[in-house]
């Protein structure tokens, strides 16, 4: 597995496991099975309500503690509870985390990112990063940070590259993890030519060259699934590499727009949503 080394000078592996949308069962199964087949990264949430599951793939798949770099978010009911960090860690079965997110620039979002900065100073959260946090947000919390974050999580794929962040993230040599890194599974970026001869070259799956483009980018990757053949793809990434005229023949895909909108009053909705927790 190729790592990253952040502005902390901890490190993060380039590909992970994502959660989001994942029953506790199929959560349980895809960490479960991922971690065996080599992953060594595994991203889920406190809104995903899978947390206790992905713990309990982890233990399952036999790997050491300290070989997997667990990530998850408080949520934004969270942010005031002054146990949520404690909480998170007792859903998963650790005493730390290698990288705490708060997930939503919603409700009293300083509070949350004042207990990742704790936490980070406890030692309960190796690294701690921002999620959904573009534009207006980003430039807010950059005036109130005591400790910047070592990433960001956003949305990020061949047809939405972040352009403008880039730049800010630059700055601080805050890493990008990209969410919906296969457009959630669109079939029109999945089926864009480019990807297919790039595939035939390659001897790779459409999947496969967006996943490297992500790579190669510098972004750390998470793609969910609950299916152990596209799991396994999904690592197989790192033995090729596009060259600099395939990047930039991908980079002409980039219209600048995202598959996710989110607006102030979902925000709002978010403040005031309570994810309902596994029971232990
Ligand atoms: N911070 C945030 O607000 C936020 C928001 C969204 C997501 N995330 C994180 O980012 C992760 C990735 O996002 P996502 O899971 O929503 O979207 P994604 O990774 O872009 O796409 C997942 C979809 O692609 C399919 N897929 C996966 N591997 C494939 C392959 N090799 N070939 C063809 N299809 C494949 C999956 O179906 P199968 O199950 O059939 O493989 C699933 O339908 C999440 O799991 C979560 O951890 C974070």
């Amino acid at each position: 597995m190729e790592n990253i080394t952040l502005n902390n000078g901890s490190t993060c592996p380039v590909i992970g496991i994502g959660t989001f949308m994942l029953s506790p069962a199929d959560a349980e199964n895809s960490v479960r099975e991922a971690l065996k087949m080599g992953y060594s990264l595994v991203d889920t949430a406190n809104a995903y309500v899978n947390e206790r599951a992905c713990g309990r793939g982890i233990v399952a798949s036999g790997a050491k503690r300290e070989d997997v770099f667990i990530s998850t978010k408080l949520w934004p009911s969270e942010y005031e509870n002054p146990n949520a960090v404690d909480e998170t860690l007792e859903r998963l079965g650790v005493d730390y985390v290698d990288l705490l997110y708060i997930h939503q620039p919603a409700g009293n979002w300083l509070a949350g990112y004042r207990q990742l900065e704790k936490a980070y100073r406890d030692g309960k959260a190796k690294a701690i990063g921002i999620s959904n946090f573009e534009g207006k947000y980003i430039e807010a919390l950059q005036t109130k940070w005591e400790i910047v974050p070592q990433f960001i999580q956003v949305e990020a794929h061949p047809y939405f590259t972040q352009v403008e962040l880039r730049k800010t993230l630059d700055r601080y040599g805050i890493r990008l993890m990209s969410w919906y890194p296969l457009g959630h599974g669109d079939k029109s970026l999945l089926q864009e030519p480019v990807f297919a001869a790039l595939g035939a070259k390659y001897g790779k799956t459409p999947a496969q060259i967006i996943l490297r483009w992500h790579t190669q980018m510098g972004f750390v990757v998470i793609p969910g699934s609950r299916n152990v053949d596209h799991i396994r793809d999904n690592l197989n990434i790192l033995d090729f590499t596009l060259t600099n005229d395939e990047m930039a023949e991908i980079a002409r895909l980039d219209k600048g727009e995202r598959y996710y909108h989110r607006t102030d009053e979902q925000l709002k909705q978010f403040a005031g949503w309570r994810p309902e927790f596994e029971k232990a």
